[in-house]
């Protein structure tokens, strides 16, 4: 599958714990075009973990965002942007820069996320935490069609995510 990429999008990855969103990034983008909640965890409290700094982490992840969408650089957002709410606050960012949103859905078995998230030697998500996200992932779904992000890509099995190819400068 192409992931057609227009200049100065927004793109923003959706799934569990252990979905392999961090994976994928790395692989396909520059480190300076991810923002990641974990990175920013890690930027104000030396803990890509530390859970009391996810606040200041999102400031500084929006404030980031709003900084390049001003200037059209490509930006993926690295987080679970599981909640409604979370992604609603990104979606406001790209309006007010009339930047194009785009969303990536990691829709992969919960087996394979609780699986990876065992063999993971940081960050461990407790297992009924990382099934309550599988489950918000799934309602995320129904809900995302509503939302505003165009297109919506859904990777529905791990050879899904291993064809993707996302391609800058087209759409
Ligand atoms: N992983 C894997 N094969 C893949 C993708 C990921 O083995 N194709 C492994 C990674 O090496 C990592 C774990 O699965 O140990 C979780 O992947 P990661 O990309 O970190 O998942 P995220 O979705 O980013 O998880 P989180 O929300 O916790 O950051
Ligand atoms: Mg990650």
């Amino acid at each position: 599958m192409i992931l057609a990429l227009p200049a100065g999008a927004m793109v923003v990855l959706i799934g569990a714990s252990g979905a392999g969103k961090s994976t994928f990034a790395a692989r396909h983008f520059a480190s300076t075009e991810i923002l990641s909640s974990d990175a920013m965890r890690a930027t104000v409290a030396d803990d890509a973990a530390d859970q009391t700094a996810t606040e200041a982490a999102f400031d500084l992840l929006h404030t980031a965002l709003g900084l390049r969408l001003a200037r059209r650089r490509l930006t993926v957002v690295d987080a679970t942007n599981l909640e409604p709410w979370a992604r609603a606050r990104l979606l406001a960012a790209a309006r007010r820069h009339q930047r194009p949103a785009m969303a990536i859905v990691f829709d992969l078995p919960l087996e394979l996320c609780l699986e990876r998230n065992r063999l993971r030697g940081d960050r461990l998500v407790p297992e009924a935490a990382l099934r309550r996200q599988h489950g918000r992932m799934r309602a995320s779904l129904s809900a995302l069609p509503d939302e505003g992000f165009e297109p919506i890509w859904v990777f529905s099995s791990p050879e899904a995510v291993e064809a993707a190819r996302p391609e800058r400068g087209l759409g």
